[in-house]
């Protein structure tokens, strides 16, 4: 049985110019090469999730555009279910201006359009879908109401939660105790708990708060480091998967997606972790945000073989 995954998020159309390397500002760097593609963190976690052989149903918005219309194609391709994903008359669709350089690095600029326009009553137009998800995993690109109307319903049905708080935002704190999962990366760490992640210590030290307020598991995300779980009396490093980067736009959300499925087939956090490794160590060889998310027999592959 295939675990029913619910992402509420984003839906971007990612514009994205590669470079030598990242313009500083006031500075134009000529000689890239560009490409378009489906982006957005809900939209990649979804098709993450999709890929990694979850039974996935997207809530989200998108404008009355070829945008929009084009990143429901691509859902609908890879048999997420679309249809809670609302368009708003008159709002673009969520675009992302991505440069990247040649390590792979990046920096990103969104203007959201119809994901600001995404509100807690569109999530009650999906409440039965909701309440019925083995998981929810969410983001922090649309309006912070949405996102806690969502944990407050979902885990009030019994349904796990997974937060990828990113970009970083300060959450209700009652609302920590419902997340089962968050997955920061180390910048997100910072914000959210005021800790300076620098070495070991400082990474044991921020995750260990966040578990204080009472979420179920941290998962510190490290790039090319790898990942440090904690739960209650237990942590650990997992390290990354040797590759080489090509881009890694997504990679996060690549690792949160996969990260849904494997909780949802009942894996231990641990073991869920090294599958959600190795899903996005794949996709970081390869461009794009949801183009580079690999397929559940690419993952086991790599998992098999290392
Ligand atoms: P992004 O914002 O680029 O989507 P992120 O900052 O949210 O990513 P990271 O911590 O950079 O998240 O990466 C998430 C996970 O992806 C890491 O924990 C690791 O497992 C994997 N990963 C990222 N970069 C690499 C890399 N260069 N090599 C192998 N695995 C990587
Ligand atoms: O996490 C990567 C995503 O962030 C991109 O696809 C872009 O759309 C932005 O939302």
């Amino acid at each position: 049985m295939r675990p029913k995954i619910v992402v509420v998020g984003s839906s971007n159309t990612d514009l994205v110019v590669k470079l030598p390397r990242l313009p500083q500002p006031g500075e134009t760097i000529i000689g890239g090469t560009f490409s378009m593609a489906s982006g957005g963190k809900g939209g990649n976690q979804a098709v993450a999730a999709a890929r990694a052989g979850g039974d996935v149903t997207f809530i989200a918005r998108v404008g009355d555009d070829h945008f929009g219309r084009q990143a429901i194609e691509g859902y609908k391709n890879d048999r997420v279910d679309v249809k809670s994903i609302g368009v708003s008359p008159g709002a673009s669709s969520g675009i992302a201006l991505i440069f990247v350089d040649e390590f792979g690095e990046n920096c990103i600029g969104v203007a959201s359009g119809a994901n600001n326009e995404f509100s807690p009553s569109d999530l009650e137009r999906a409440s039965d879908t909701l309440t019925s998800a083995d998981i929810l995993l969410l983001q922090f690109e649309i309006p912070l109401p949405t996102v806690e109307a969502a944990i407050q319903t979902a885990s009030e049905a019994g349904v796990r939660v997974i937060l990828n708080p990113a970009p970083a935002r300060n959450l209700d704190p009652e609302l920590y105790k419902l997340l089962s999962v968050i997955t920061p990366n180390e910048i997100e760490t910072e914000i959210l708990t005021g800790i300076h992640v620098s070495d070991d210590a400082s990474i044991a030290y921020a995750a260990a708060s966040l578990l204080d307020r009472g979420v179920s598991a941290v998962i510190i995300t490290l790039g090319a480091r790898g990942a440090f779980l904690a739960e209650a009396g237990k942590s650990e490093f997992i390290p990354a998967f040797k590759v080489i980067p090509v881009d890694t736009t997504a990679a996060g959300d690549v690792f949160s997606g996969a990260l849904a499925v494997s909780l949802g087939e009942n894996s231990s956090v641990s073991d869920a972790v090294r599958f959600a490794s190795a899903a996005a160590a794949l996709s970081v060889t390869r461009p794009g945000a949801q183009p580079s998310a690999p397929r559940r027999d690419e993952i086991e592959h790599l998992l098999r073989n290392g």
